[in-house]
């Protein structure tokens, strides 16, 4: 078999990627034994660590019935508990979802969802989306398309889903000639400009992703700016999709990321850490006024898959967010993230090129700059997050790099997102190693 270059991780027998054996809790073990800390949780997925028997039993017990009731022929317990826990977990508008297999699908399904809702609304012309600079929605056409994520993009222009892309909404880097204070009002009315220009009746919907991910490298929105939004938004009869793929289902402290922006999307998709990695799983999530709309004109969303409500995914889903309600890990992320980001901005305090921590609940980001000042990146050509992500992992430390966050070429992130039954003492090893790793090699960079 072909191999990619592609790896972070690298078993020094074979030079390839390690061959994973298993699991428990933060830990992996490869099949030599070697041990890593899993503490980003592959890129953001593990909200309940590995091997968890809890969540391997529900499985088994699914098997042990049936493993896929196809959705246009059945319903299914698992099915029905799940959606029942992810409307508990949102609240009360939001009652309707479709199921898919992960984050691509999910956005995938909420852009169709929203070109849906304006069609049976009569707006046919509502075909556009506009998105941000620097996001990453997922890897099919459609979601590709709204993704500005230039590496990613590069060999498929010209064939995908077109978009208008706004400016990210980041504090450490705000818009030029912007202060981080004026970021909203900045940004809502870029929005506003950019639907005129347009032509309101052109535009579908505006995704962001409400804590920018892998193309940001975790980047919280500052106050205001999600209620900014939402508000040029309804003004236009826009729609807002929260990709909360990556941030959402409690990665943040709350089961909607938004929801600590006081902020109701019209689409949510959602997927990562809301079936824990158990079976891959993933939802989109749409408002009652959006679900009126659909069910009353088409019956229903003209969304979904073969593997729709796929029962075993379900009931993977079922057993992860029964885990979380009942050991309030939830409260324990918001507690224990704040550690974690103390524990980072002690440790990194001296080092000259950290130039932000940032991030909400178990959801964190460190940028290195090449100037604290003038926050200039380092040239891509140096490697900077990849070779600490490499180093930290030969220390038996897992952690995501995400570079390119600048400006689509340069800039170097890395993101640590723990699983949320993570406990105190894991926590501070986490942030121990993660900042050896980066003493140790930021000199050598430096050299
Ligand atoms: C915000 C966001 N949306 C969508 C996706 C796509 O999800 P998937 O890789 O599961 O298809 C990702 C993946 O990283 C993501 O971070």
């Amino acid at each position: 078999m072909r191999k990619s270059d592609a790896g972070w991780v690298t078993d020094p027998k074979t030079g390839g990627l390690p061959k994973v054996a298993y699991g428990k809790g933060i830990y992996v073990y490869d099949v030599h034994g070697n041990r890593y800390i899993d503490a980003s949780g592959g890129p953001a997925v593990y909200s309940l660590g590995h091997g968890n028997e809890e969540v391997n039993a529900a499985l088994k017990s699914q098997l042990d019935k049936i493993a896929h009731g196809y959705r246009y022929t059945f319903t299914s317990d698992a099915l029905e508990e799940l959606e029942s826990l992810i409307a508990a977990g949102c609240g009360p508008n939001y009652q309707d979802m479709v199921f898919v297999t992960g984050g691509s699908e999910a956005v995938e399904g909420a852009l169709k969802i929203a070109l849906q809702y304006h069609t049976a609304k009569g707006e046919i012309s509502r075909r556009r989306f506009i998105s941000r600079r620097r996001s990453w929605h997922g890897n099919t056409l459609g979601a590709l398309g709204v993704s500005e994520f230039l590496d990613r993009r590069a060999a498929f222009e010209g064939a995908l889903v077109e978009a208008s892309h706004v400016s990210p909404a980041n504090t450490y880097r705000p818009p030029t000639g912007v202060t981080p204070a004026d970021i909203a009002t900045f940004c809502a009315n870029e929005l506003a400009t950019e639907i005129e220009r347009l032509g309101a009746n052109k535009v579908a919907a505006f995704i962001f992703e409400p804590v920018v991910g892998a193309a940001g490298g975790v980047v919280p929105a500052p106050p205001g700016y999600a209620r900014a939004m939402r508000e040029v938004c309804t003004r236009y009869g826009v729609l807002m999709i929260a990709d909360e793929v990556m941030c959402g289902s409690g990665r943040c402290g709350t089961w909607r990321a938004l929801e600590y922006d006081g902020v109701e999307p019209d689409i949510m998709p959602i997927a990562k850490g809301l079936g824990g990695g158990y079976v891959p799983l993933g939802a989109t999530v749409y408002h009652k006024a959006v679900a009126d709309v659909l069910f009353n004109i088409d019956g229903g969303p003209m969304t979904g898959h073969t593997f729709t409500g796929h029962t075993l995914a379900c009931a993977a889903g079922v057993a992860v967010q029964k885990i979380i309600r009942r050991e309030g890990l939830l409260a324990r992320v918001r507690s224990g993230g704040t550690r974690l980001l103390q524990h980072l901005r002690t440790e990194l305090k001296d080092v000259r090129q950290v130039g932000d921590i940032r991030g909400r609940g178990y959801f964190i980001g460190v940028e290195f700059v090449a100037d604290p000042i003038t926050q200039e990146p380092f040239p891509a050509a140096l490697g900077v997050c990849g070779a600490i992500v490499r180093a930290a992992a030969a220390d038996g430390l897992l952690c995501y790099p995400s570079p390119t966050n600048v400006d689509g070429i340069n800039g170097d992130t890395i993101i640590l997102a723990p699983p949320y039954n993570t406990s105190d003492e894991e926590l501070d090893e986490i942030a121990t190693r993660f900042s050896t790793a980066v003493k140790k090699i930021l000199p050598q960079l430096m050299r």
